[in-house]
């Protein structure tokens, strides 16, 4: 039996319609590593454990597994719908024309929920690659960031909205630019935004943006994403738990550095969602955030550790003609084309 947590003890915060999500939740993605039965197993225990958020997305290829456990942990009385904010993500593949209401049709029927707390657009491109491609796949039908097919994919997402099928919308894997191409558009402005966020990357112009918007960050690989695909490796990527700013933390707190990373998130008002197996991980993700607060001298020497080291760069996503990954993150300030 996993540890409790009480879920009244972490933290919450109010998005700008007024729901409220938890300060940290529980990541489902596998890395292509995890079988789904496993990963749904992870969550049952979660749910146990006091975990109330849940990151879903239909590509982590788990949903179905996941809404077998949701429903019978509102059968058995373990959580009431209402206390969980899950959220679910809209693929690539689904952007054009009455797909998204499609793919939310299906991940409503996977999760077996009547409404998603968070409906995400996972990625701003239509540019689908295949499930475990090798990192140098490419497709040739992709392209680059186009506003007007954005807002085409926005306007469904609205919908969803507007039906109450979706409580709150939320964009991923953004720039600057692209959001002050598409922010001035949107009848129902982004509550979320799902960026990489760990001490080794901290975006901190992006992070400000999404602030001064009233847009709550959402920080995936918080711990530094040690297992993901191998795809997602390069010899100059920068490993956040061996940061000396990281250890000097958690030594100074007797913790691992792993939750020295997911403080620092918390307290800096990022939502983190470490992935994990593992019950003891799991349940101290979740209790760190209860317990034992970094100081300001502390959280200003983990600013001080960024080392702009993004891990997922998404060069799968690469149009014909772009010639390196860093052309999907807009680094001349404008959009890249
Ligand atoms: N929007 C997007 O495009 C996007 C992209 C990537 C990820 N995400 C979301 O973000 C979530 C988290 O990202 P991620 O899974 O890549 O990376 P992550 O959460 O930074 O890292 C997960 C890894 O850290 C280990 N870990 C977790 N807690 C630990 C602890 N307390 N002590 C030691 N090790 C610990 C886990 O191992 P154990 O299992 O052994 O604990 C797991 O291998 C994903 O699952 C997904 O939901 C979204």
């Amino acid at each position: 039996m996993a540890e409790w947590i009480n879920p009244a003890s972490v933290p919450q915060r109010t998005l700008a319609n007024g729901s409220v999500i938890p300060c940290v939740g529980m990541g489902t993605f596998g890395s292509d590593r995890f079988a789904p039965e496993h990963i749904s197993a992870a969550v049952d225990g979660a749910i146990r454990c006091g975990y109330r958020l849940f990151d879903c997305a239909s590509v982590y290829g788990n949903e179905a597994e996941i809404g077998r456990v949701f429903a019978a942990a509102f059968r058995e009385g373990a959580v009431r719908r209402e206390e969980l904010f899950v959220t679910g993500k809209v693929w690539n593949d689904q952007h054009g024309r009455g797909e998204v209401l499609l793919a939310c049709a299906k991940t409503l029927r996977d999760l077996q929920l009547d409404y998603i707390d968070a409906y995400f657009v996972h990625w701003p491109f239509r540019n689908y690659h295949a499930p475990h491609c090798a990192g140098d796949s490419r497709n040739p039908d992709s392209t680059p960031f186009r506003p007007a097919a954005f807002l085409e994919t926005w306007r469904q997402m609205e919908r969803l909205y507007d039906m109450g099928l979706v409580k709150n919308l939320g964009m991923s894997n953004m720039t600057i630019p692209k959001l002050e191409a598409v922010l001035p558009h949107c009848r129902i402005k982004p509550a979320l935004l799902e960026l990489e966020l760990h001490p080794a990357f901290q975006q901190p112009e992006l992070f400000a943006y999404a602030a001064a918007h009233g847009i709550q960050p959402v920080g995936f690989c918080p711990v530094g994403s040690p297992n993901r695909p191998d795809r997602d490796k390069t010899d100059t990527d920068v490993s956040d738990t061996e940061l000396p700013e990281v250890l000097a933390v958690a030594k100074a707190h007797g913790i691992h550095p792993a939750l020295v990373c997911l403080k620092w998130s918390v307290q800096r008002g990022a939502i983190p969602i470490p992935f994990s197996v593992t019950e003891k991980h799991y349940a101290e993700n979740l209790r760190c955030v209860t317990e034992d607060p970094l100081t300001e001298e502390e959280m200003a020497l983990l600013a001080s550790a960024d080392k702009n080291c993004r891990l997922v760069k998404g060069q799968v996503f690469l149009w014909p003609g772009a010639t390196d990954w860093r052309a999907l993150w807009d680094l001349d300030g404008g959009i890249t084309k």
